[in-house]
């Protein structure tokens, strides 16, 4: 049987798109940190089972990491994806996972880590932006890229015409990502990851200047 866990903390918009696509998983797991998540609602709409393990009940981020392990483990997933947990694992907990952690992250990475990536692409006048999917390593926002999608930053765009147009394509990459991988189709040397019999069409889902 193959497992999915998805972590979410917040709106879960895209554990509904892995909801959408649910490719070739068997059963899957929405945990929340936060019990006030919007996206554990949308998940019950899914019927999808639900947990939360709220951090703040936790003293230290090493006790609610151990918990988070145990309640993860209990399911043996094939894959954990993070999708808008906003809470940083510990080295321990990403090397328990280790080549079986994802993460999408709203920039084109190595480029723009961390948080306000949008608002930051503005100021930096960055003329491309957009969002990868990657392997989680102990250091922030850095793993194996798995798939990324580029858009263009047109001149009047805001924070949030760019958070939206961002979005749209995380929806689209997050789902092939987690496809590849339940399908068994990636492989990773060192930090570069190979997809064995990808199209250009799969790759590519984005051309900046094709349209806005
Ligand atoms: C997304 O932009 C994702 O890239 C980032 O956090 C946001 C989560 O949004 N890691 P949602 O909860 O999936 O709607």
């Amino acid at each position: 049987m193959e497992s999915l866990v998805i972590l979410i903390s917040g709106r879960g918009s895209n554990m509904q798109s892995l909801l959408e696509a649910r490719a070739r998983i068997d059963r899957v797991t929405v945990i929340s940190s936060n019990p006030d998540a919007v996206g554990l609602e949308t998940a019950r709409n899914y019927e999808v089972e639900t947990i939360v393990i709220d951090h703040r009940s936790y003293p230290d981020r090493q006790a609610f990491d151990t918990a988070l392990a145990e309640c993860i483990d209990a399911y043996q997933p094939k894959l954990i994806a993070l999708a808008g947990f906003m809470r940083i694992l510990s080295d321990h907990f990403v090397q328990h996972y280790q080549g079986r952690l994802m993460n999408i992250h709203p920039s084109l990475l190595p480029a723009l880590p961390g948080l306000g990536t949008h608002a930051r692409a503005l100021q930096e006048g960055i003329k491309i932006h957009g969002c990868t999917v990657h392997f989680v390593t102990p250091q922030l926002d850095h793993g194996p890229i798995v798939i990324q999608a580029a858009i263009p930053v047109l001149p009047r765009d805001t924070e949030e015409t760019l958070a939206t147009r961002v979005l749209q394509q995380e929806h689209l990459i997050y789902p092939q990502a987690v496809r590849w991988f339940m399908e068994d189709r990636i492989i990773m040397n060192e930090n570069h990851v190979e997809v064995l019999d990808s199209s250009i069409c799969e790759i590519t889902l984005y051309s900046p200047g094709l349209s806005e």
